[in-house]
């Protein structure tokens, strides 16, 4: 069952692509003939700026009879870029910057001879726009170093706001979020120290997992908030990768264990479930990694593609890796209430570990789909309810997981009278009929 939920998985995320946290991004461009190069994308509210500072640009056929006005930078929104694109299909225009539909930023004809290029460009209509550069001359290659800041300006101080308009709360989201996880992981604390004498390691683990997605959470709100002041993360950024990393590598293993029982079922880790481990962690470095390509190149970059292909499929592949556990554990488990006498114990057992596969498999769905999916069908100024859907189905999740395998002072697997044994053993054998 494992593998067609992660086929399931892999094609639909393979078709949808997410946007990158817009910022000030310093390009540099050689001796590239590309008609089209698409910089960043930005949501600007109703006072948008665009602060270009192009400087070191050079045409590789510098002659003076060069139109100029074929060659520069525009602005455009999702729908126009879309009409701009079948009007060259289709011919009815030779050079996208000659469009109706775009709005002309600036055109080299304004160097006069000069070498940089530096402007600011007031966008009053609030939408979605793409910075692109066109160039029409076939044959020139063009080399520049490229500073594009987008920002809008906010309301009462007229104070840069970096961050994209429908990204602009996200700090403030992600400060919620980690104090709700520090209370979690208060209340975690409480309980491990009531029920202190029937804690196994796994308890500490997870408190180990809540906490580091607390402190993921404190980094991630300072780093955007840094950027929606300033336009640069100051090293925020650094802080966030490094607890992601941990967070991830922590929150799989803990999947895994618990997914196996391991201190619960049994105080060791079979062979297989050792390799799983050792599968998972490697391939969350090379995710994280990933990660850090993508959100530092920015969706046009050269590399983007390859890197976010990179970061889905191991994505995918941890998914996938961790349902594995679950599943030999399920398997286990039936043998046993069929083998030996304690039918009752196991079927409990056993409906508890269908819970999490089943748990797991709609965190994983959730968090990876209908975010997504969220992300690619809500209008831009509302982004954010796709950070927070996700965030919400994370947080469902370690809620979920603490609850059903806290410390219990009298473990109900062990006090099952005659009657519920001869019950469980009937259901079990109904369960057998039912599946052949
Ligand atoms: C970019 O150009 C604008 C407009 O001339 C100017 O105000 C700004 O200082 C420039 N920024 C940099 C970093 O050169």
């Amino acid at each position: 069952m494992a593998i067609s939920h992660c086929f399931f998985v892999f094609l639909l995320i393979s078709s949808f692509v997410s946007l990158g946290f817009a910022e000030i991004r310093f390009t540099e461009i050689r001796s590239d003939d590309r008609s089209i190069i698409p910089f960043d994308e930005f949501g600007f509210t109703h006072t948008g700026r665009l602060e270009l500072n192009v400087s070191q640009i050079a045409l590789s056929n510098p002659k003076s009879d060069l139109d100029l006005t074929k060659v520069g930078f525009f602005l455009c929104t999702r729908d126009s870029c879309m009409h701009v694109l079948q009007q060259l299909q289709d011919r009815e225009t030779t050079c996208a910057l000659k469009s109706d539909v775009v709005k002309l930023v600036s055109s080299f004809k304004s160097l006069n001879g000069k070498s940089s290029l530096n402007i600011v460009y007031e966008e009053n209509d609030a939408d979605q726009y793409t910075l692109v550069f066109a160039n029409c001359l076939s044959q020139v290659k063009v080399s520049m170093n490229v500073r594009s800041a987008m920002y809008n300006l906010d309301g009462k101080n007229n104070r840069q706001d970096y961050l994209s308009a429908g990204k602009t709360i996200l700090p403030r989201v992600y400060f919620l979020l980690s104090l709700v996880y520090f209370t979690l992981a208060g209340i975690w604390i409480y309980v491990l120290y009531k029920k202190r004498l029937t804690v196994f390691r796994i308890h500490f683990f997870m408190l180990a997992v809540v906490i580091l997605k607390a402190f993921n959470l404190v980094c991630e709100a300072e780093d955007k908030s840094y950027i929606k002041r300033t336009g640069s993360a100051h090293g925020w950024d650094v802080l966030f990768y490094i607890f992601s990393f941990l967070k991830g590598i922590m929150l799989f293993t803990l999947i895994v264990l618990i997914g196996t029982g391991w201190s619960f079922l049994k105080p060791y880790l079979q062979d297989k479930e050792k390799k799983v481990l050792m599968i998972v962690i490697p391939l969350q470095f090379v995710a994280n990694i990933a990660q850090v390509v993508i959100d530092e190149t920015g969706p046009f970059g050269q590399d983007w593609i390859t890197w976010r292909q990179v970061f889905l499929l191991v994505d995918v592949v941890c998914c996938c890796a961790v349902l594995f556990p679950i599943v030999w554990s399920i398997k286990n488990l039936r043998e046993a209430a069929r083998t030996d006498g304690k039918a009752a114990v196991n079927l409990m057992k056993l409906t508890l570990f269908r819970q999490y596969y089943i748990v797991v498999i709609c965190y994983i769905y959730f968090t990876r789909v209908v975010v997504y999916a969220l992300e690619t069908i809500t209008s831009y100024k509302y982004l954010w309810t796709s950070v927070v859907a996700g965030e919400l189905a994370t947080l469902a999740f370690y809620v979920f997981t603490g609850y059903k395998f806290k410390p219990e002072a009298h473990n109900p697997y062990f006090v099952i009278d005659d009657e519920e044994e001869e019950a469980a053993a009937e259901q079990l054998k109904l369960e057998d009929e039912f599946e052949l």
